[in-house]
């Protein structure tokens, strides 16, 4: 049964968590309003400097967002995309030749050393640098050439929620500038939002279902890999348990093995190429007698536990901005049931520094 879980305001353990995730489809109406003078800037020096190659550096949830980005630039700007390790060049020294690289660092805070240093190295080695944080004053911002707000506005949880799906919306916005390309359907994105927001109670139910669970797995697709990342992360931090994310291909690759009746499967299985890619999955998870929960569109919800709708029409380079809020609701709901603070996670702190 459903209950309002923040009841005494802002000290309620959650109570920023929740208020965060409850911000986005705002916070996504306040880019696509404010933002878009800043990314069409960029994507002009972008298309002035033709890259050959983009690199994405990031660390955490925001290396989730470079993942999806990278899947962005690959395909729907046709160019090969990578996702940098900064130890490369700041614990080896490595300075490798970047030049024709586009070279976007993501980051809330646009404060870990190890993105700075990056950003450095690759711009003194030729890159094009832009940094896309949600902090102007950033030290991100300051080492790279060109930066882009996120505006998702000041973030107080520990565990990022609408920092993460503004970093996706501005990316996204940016790489289709690049392109030369509208997609009119990203204003519907509010109006998704507040529907899937709406699914809330029918996750916190979902969430009494794992309050005692030691290990999940986590599972998608294409678009769709970097919500199982992602969803992956909230849950680890928030409900300090396991959690596995594959792609759908690498599951089946030897993983798939560990899975049995007792290991909760996570799915997220959107409309288009994501979700028809990942019914042998579902199919295998079937035969297997697997506990699935999916978040995805009504037509891949038949064999799940568990089946969460997204609503109908979102174009699929869109959906992982709106198949992620289930997952940061189950974090929340599944965290409070377990006793733990999302909003303060042990041994976490709001910016992490890593060299
Ligand atoms: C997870 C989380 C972290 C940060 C990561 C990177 O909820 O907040 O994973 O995303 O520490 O930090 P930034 O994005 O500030 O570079």
């Amino acid at each position: 049964m459903f209950e309002p879980l923040v009841q005494n305001g802002a000290t309620s353990r959650g109570a920023l968590m929740a208020a965060e995730i409850a911000e986005q489809p705002a916070a996504w109406a306040r880019l696509l309003r404010e933002g878009r003078a800043a990314i069409d800037a960029v994507a002009r020096e972008v298309r002035r400097y033709t890259p050959r190659f983009v690199l994405f550096v990031a660390r955490g949830t925001s290396d989730h967002a470079a993942l999806y980005a990278k899947y962005l630039a690959e395909i729907q700007l046709g160019l090969p995309a990578g996702l940098a390790s900064p130890s490369t060049m700041t614990a080896y020294g490595a300075r490798p030749d970047l030049s024709d690289v586009l070279m976007i660092g993501i980051s809330q805070s646009g404060g870990s050393p190890d993105l700075v240093h990056s950003m450095r190295v690759g711009r003194a080695q030729g890159a094009l640098t832009v940094a896309v944080t949600n902090n102007p004053d950033s030290a991100l911002d300051e080492a790279a050439e060109l930066a882009i707000p996120v505006l998702a506005g000041p973030e107080h949880s520990v565990a990022a929620t609408k920092s993460y799906t503004a970093q996706l919306l501005t990316v996204f916005l940016l790489l289709e500038a690049i392109d030369g390309r509208r997609t009119d359907a990203v204003h519907q994105l509010p109006e998704w939002g507040a529907e899937v927001l709406a699914l809330q109670p029918a996750v916190a139910e979902a969430a009494t279902r794992y309050r005692y669970t030691q290990r999940m797995v986590l599972t998608g697709r294409g678009y769709a890999y970097p919500t199982a990342r992602e969803a992956a992360l909230k849950l680890m931090e928030t409900c300090y348990l396991s959690a596995h994310a594959f792609s759908g291909a690498d599951l089946l690759h030897g993983p798939f093995a560990m899975i049995d009746p007792q290991v909760p499967v996570l799915t997220v299985a959107p409309d288009g190429v994501a979700g028809t890619a990942l019914r042998p999955v579902h199919d295998q998870l079937a035969r297997t007698g697997a506990d699935v929960l999916t978040v995805g569109s009504p037509a891949h919800l038949a064999s799940a536990t568990v089946g969460l709708a997204l609503p109908e029409g979102i174009p699929e380079a869109l959906s992982p901005i709106v198949e992620i809020l289930p997952f940061q609701h189950l974090a929340l709901h599944l965290a409070l049931l377990r006793g733990t603070d999302p909003d303060h996670p042990r041994g976490l702190r709001k910016i992490t520094e890593t060299t």
